[in-house]
Parts: structure tokens; C-alpha cells; sequence
């Protein structure tokens, strides 16, 4: 029997559509045995200039009616004028987030043995690669706690915004890390701020009464500031980080960077919904929409192509299928093929579709 996935494809804004395209060749050729229902919609910028609205009323149905999204990416200086909740990060990306409940975020920040040049830390620091996943919590904390407004007060500007986090929204995120632990070297790094807000007291409270059910996984506990600069001093010691929402979307540009290849890095952000067998979650690249490069050609597909393999991962249980993509793109670097975020001296310089071309090739 066939399994039908039904995946709504946003490719979105900048380099969103060329990266998406590869990305969408490579599903095809590795899922033939597989019936895949690929549905395209717009959003972000895109969807602005088509329908007024960065997520039309269309897309969110399709997206309800899939079993997972692939996306590509949002925002460009087109876009920076309109008001700030209705740009398309604000108005496509964070209302995704919060409608489909995606509280868990997945950002693998992997460190390629071949690729340690691009690192931007002393080659002994990065000596053999690192494999670091941050998990960051997604729906709660300062990005969607309430009161949260600007106003005037006695002739003052004042903004507000507000970090609230309730014991349940700990549990399961630090739930799903110490779970994901397990499956990689059984160490959790749970990074707060316990020494400033009562935020962190909660946070670590609830990290330490789980770490009770998990007594094979090793748990420890850093201040975010620290963290901050233990990434840089040894990446290579930590395997998996938990943080919330704000923190997590700092400290994963941080790991991203110590990488040196941001076009590689895909995430993953899971939630509750559950249709049969399959989990649904989105699916984009750790990079934006990078404007500056975007129609050229030249930008690096393997972060959406990843990305895709991720999906099938997480919201398909196809583990194989998404490891004979690793594999190919991990091929496709070995015989020394480059887009130009990723290049260095004595490779071989290649464009988007072409770098899409050879890990087709490079598939078994
Ligand atoms: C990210 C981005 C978003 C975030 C922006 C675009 C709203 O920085 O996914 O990390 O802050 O979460
Ligand atoms: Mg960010």
C-alpha cells in the first residue's frame, strides 16, 4: 500500500522559491514509492502583493488540511514599510507558530567535519565538527505573553511585553528534549535565567522534577549569558540545549553562525496535532529570506532540502528516507561541490539548481 502525504508547500519570499524548487525535486525522487500530494500557497511578502494579507485565508486551509508544511522563508525590504504586525514575519510566520500550537522548535546546528573551515572559531575549537540540537520552546514566554501593547504614559513612549510561562508548557517541551536525548548521547543542557526573573525559577524547577523520569539522561543547567559564551569556548561539549522562545531564538543564531554554513541548517517545529500515524509540524530553513541574493541562482538549497528530510523524519516516521537524504547531501559535500556561502579555495563553485542536481545524483 502506498502511504498519501499531503504536504502544503510555502515557498514565500527572496531566495524561498529556488531553494523550495530543489527541495521539492528531491521529495519527489526519494519518496517514488510514496503518493505525494504537494499543494503550493503563498505567504509572506508574496501573498501580500497578491491578496492584501500575508496569510490569506487559503493558505491556513490548506495548511489545516495537510499533514505538514514546508516552508521557505518570509520578509524582504519590500515589505519593511507596512505597519509591524502586518509584515509577513509578524502577520504568516508567528500566527503559524500559535494556531497550529507549534510549541517545540528543532534547530540542529551541525558542524560538518569538511566543512570546519567555514567555522569562524580557531580551527581547534571545531577540529572534527559538532552536531549541537537546540530545542527551543516556540509558543510561549515574551513572544506572545499578554499585556503586551505600546502606549503613552505622562507624555512618554512605554512598550510592554510580557514573559509568562506555565509549568505545562515547561513540562512538555523539557518532555520532548529529554526524549530526543535519549536517542542521541543522553545529555540535556537546559539554559535559563534563574539568578534574575522567576521565569528561570520556574523553568529550572520543572527541568529538575522531570529529570526524575529520565534518570539515564544527564542533566545540567546553564545561566543564558553563560551559555552565550561557553558556545563559543566548546561547542564540541554540548550534544542538546533546551532554552524558551527568546533565548532559543538568540542562542540558535549563535550556534548557527559557530557552524559557519547557515544555508545548511534546516529546523523543525513540532506540535500536539496528530493525524493517524503522522505528526504534524513545519518545516523551513534556519536562514531568512536573504534578499541580497535572492533570483541569482546562487543561493544554497541543502537547508530546504534538509528540511524536507526532517519532515519525513518527524511527521512521517520515514527515518530512511530522510537519512538517504543526509547522505546524499553529506556525498555531495565530500566530492567537493560548493555554493558560494559554503566555498573555499580548491572546490568546485556551483549554483542552487546545480548543487539540487548532484544530490539528486548523489541519492542511492
Ligand atoms: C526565527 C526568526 C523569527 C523569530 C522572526 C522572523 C519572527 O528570527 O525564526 O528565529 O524571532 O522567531
Ligand atoms: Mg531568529
Amino acid at each position: 500500500m502506498t502511504q498519501k502525504l499531503s504536504i502544503a508547500v510555502l515557498a514565500g519570499d527572496g531566495i524561498g522559491p529556488e531553494v523550495m524548487s530543489e527541495a521539492v525535486k528531491v521529495l519527489h525522487a526519494v519518496g517514488s514509492s510514496l503518493t505525494l500530494e504537494i499543494r503550493e500557497a503563498l505567504v509572506g511578502g508574496a501573498a501580500i502583493d497578491a491578496t492584501g494579507q500575508a496569510l490569506p485565508k487559503e493558505t491556513l486551509q490548506i495548511c489545516e488540511s495537510s499533514d505538514a508544511i514546508l516552508f521557505g522563508s518570509v520578509g524582504g525590504p519590500k515589505w519593511e514599510g507596512l505597519p509591524a504586525n502586518r509584515q509577513p514575519e509578524r502577520a504568516a510566520l508567528l500566527p503559524l507558530r500559535k494556531h497550529f500550537e507549534l510549541f517545540a522548535n528543532l534547530r540542529p546546528a551541525i558542524c560538518f567535519p569538511e566543512l570546519t573551515a567555514a567555522s569562524p572559531l580557531r580551527p581547534d575549537l571545531v577540529e572534527g565538527g559538532f552536531d549541537i540540537l537546540c530545542i527551543r520552546e516556540l509558543t510561549g514566554g515574551l513572544y506572545f505573553g499578554q499585556p503586551k501593547g505600546s502606549r503613552e504614559e505622562n507624555g512618554e513612549r512605554v512598550a510592554i511585553d510580557t514573559m509568562v510561562y506555565h509549568a505545562s508548557e515547561v513540562e512538555r517541551i523539557g518532555r520532548l528534549a529529554f526524549e530526543i536525548a535519549r536517542t542521541r548521547k543522553g545529555q540535556v543542557t537546559s539554559v535559563d535565567k534563574m539568578n534574575v526573573l522567576e521565569n528561570g525559577l520556574l523553568w529550572r524547577s520543572v527541568m529538575k522534577e522531570l529529570a526524575a523520569d529520565y534518570m539515564e539522561v544527564e542533566l545540567s543547567h546553564l545561566l543564558v549569558d553563560n551559555a552565550a559564551m561557553q558556545f563559543i569556548r566548546n561547542p564540541r561539549s554540548f550534544d542538546l540545549v533546551v532554552t524558551e522562545n527568546t533565548f532559543g531564538d538568540i542562542l540558535s543564531d549563535e550556534l548557527a553562525m559557530l557552524t559557519g554554513s547557515i544555508g545548511m541548517l534546516p529546523s523543525a517545529s513540532l506540535g500536539t496535532r496528530r493525524s493517524g500515524d503522522f505528526r504534524f509540524g513545519l518545516y523551513e530553513p534556519s536562514g531568512g529570506s536573504a534578499p541580497d541574493i535572492a533570483g541569482k541562482g546562487v543561493a544554497n538549497p541543502i537547508a530546504q532540502i534538509l528540511s524536507a528530510a526532517m519532515m519525513l523524519q518527524y511527521s512521517f516516521g520515514l527515518d530512511e528516507l530522510a537519512q538517504r537524504i543526509d547522505h546524499a547531501v553529506r556525498r555531495t559535500i565530500n566530492q567537493r561541490f560548493r555554493t558560494r556561502d559554503i566555498f573555499s579555495e580548491g572546490h568546485k563553485l556551483v549554483g542552487t539548481a546545480e548543487m539540487g542536481a548532484k544530490i539528486l545524483e548523489n541519492l542511492d
